[in-house]
């Protein structure tokens, strides 16, 4: 099945051709970061207007990568929420004209359920369930105990600020470029992690929630103690890239002692780029399997994770997945898994 898949929930427009959910055919990423970096962040009808302009040309290349033509196409599949609504609504439209204009099914995906699906991407094996999976970007820190593609358990959200919220918002308390997640692992390589200490949020709490915000309070005082002249942002960076870390792996190993069935761990989302977290993760998740996204543009938003999740979907609820959906903003991913 050859499923055309669209994803514009934020910043980057983005479409992709994948064959039965794992071999990615064309993935297609057109991202407007340059333009928001010096912004310090997404100004939401900008980006909006910025989708329009992309849409068509981005869907035509995914096709003309993949060498196929629309008579090729079994489906088509949407991100349709959460997002920016403006940017949602520019690919939902089309995904919907061009669905009744060709006569394809089509299919809505919640945007999670593709980053929760991105680990199947271009890989040879299959996965094995329970599968304990982190999902962390921009939007979400969400920790996930699945049994299928549709069938899982939400152990813990953020209560407050995302962890890619926390390393952008961080990266701008230093000084450095829009997104910051991957600034300020830039910056942290030529850094020491031990240089200043970032208490671990939560840590006395029973469940699996997560918490960022004190965090970046926290990196706001030590800089006003740090000489404004003589910054040291690489140990700044390494120490804080190690705070926010260590609380998502301190989760993480909580989770595997809870539930010794978990087969494999999963590490999804933007966060799951950091080298620094991919290395501490193999260790604490060992022995078990350890996977992330098989490259670092399936880890970021893009559409190819979108095909992935949609042919799940159909392959485990197929009247489910072909369903009329609507586009919106903020739609809980917890509300659409049977448990
Ligand atoms: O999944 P994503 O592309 O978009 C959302 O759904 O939000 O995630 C974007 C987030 C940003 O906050 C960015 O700073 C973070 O992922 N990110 C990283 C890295 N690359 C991107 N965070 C830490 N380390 C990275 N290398
Ligand atoms: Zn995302």
């Amino acid at each position: 099945m050859r499923i055309l898949a669209i994803e514009t929930s934020c910043d980057e427009t983005a479409a992709a051709v994948i064959e039965n959910g794992k071999n990615v055919l064309s993935n297609i990423v057109s991202s407007m970061q340059s333009t928001f970096s010096l912004q310090g962040g997404v100004i939401p009808e900008e980006a909006a207007r910025k989708q329009v302009e992309l849409i068509l040309p981005v869907i035509g290349q995914s096709l003309s990568v993949a060498q196929y033509e629309w008579k090729d196409i079994d489906a088509i599949a949407v991100t349709k929420g959460p997002g920016l609504l403006g940017s949602l609504l520019v690919g939902t439209t089309a995904a919907r004209t061009l669905s009744q204009l060709y006569k394809k099914p089509l299919l809505g995906v919640h945007h999670t359920l593709g980053h929760l699906s991105s680990t199947w991407l271009a890989i040879e094996d299959d996965p094995v369930f329970p599968i304990l999976t982190l999902s962390a970007s921009g939007g979400h820190t969400d920790l996930w105990l699945r049994t299928s593609h549709t069938h899982g358990q939400l152990l813990g959200s953020t209560r407050d600020d995302a962890a890619g919220e926390a390393f952008d918002k961080g990266a701008q308390l230093l000084g450095l470029p829009y997104p910051g997640g991957p600034s300020i692992s830039k910056e942290a390589t030529n850094g020491n992690p031990d240089a200043f200490h970032f208490p671990l949020p939560l840590k006395k709490e029973s469940g699996f929630e997560f918490s960022f915000s004190g965090m970046k309070t926290a990196l706001r005082y030590t800089l006003q103690e740090c000489d404004e002249k003589n910054l040291p942002v690489a140990d700044l960076a390494a120490s804080f890239q190690k705070g926010i870390c260590t609380h998502l792996l301190d989760r993480i190993e909580k989770a595997l002692d809870a539930y010794p069935d978990i087969q494999e761990v999963h590490c999804v989302g933007g966060v799951s780029a950091n080298i620094y977290l991919r290395e501490e993760l193999k260790k604490v998740a060992s022995p078990k399997t350890v996977r992330v996204p098989q490259k670092i543009e399936f880890c970021t938003d893009n559409a190819a994770m979108i095909g992935a999740a949609a042919y799940f979907l159909i392959t485990e609820n197929a009247a489910e997945a072909v369903s009329p959906f609507q586009t919106k903003a903020t739609s809980p991913l917890s509300e659409l898994l049977a448990a």
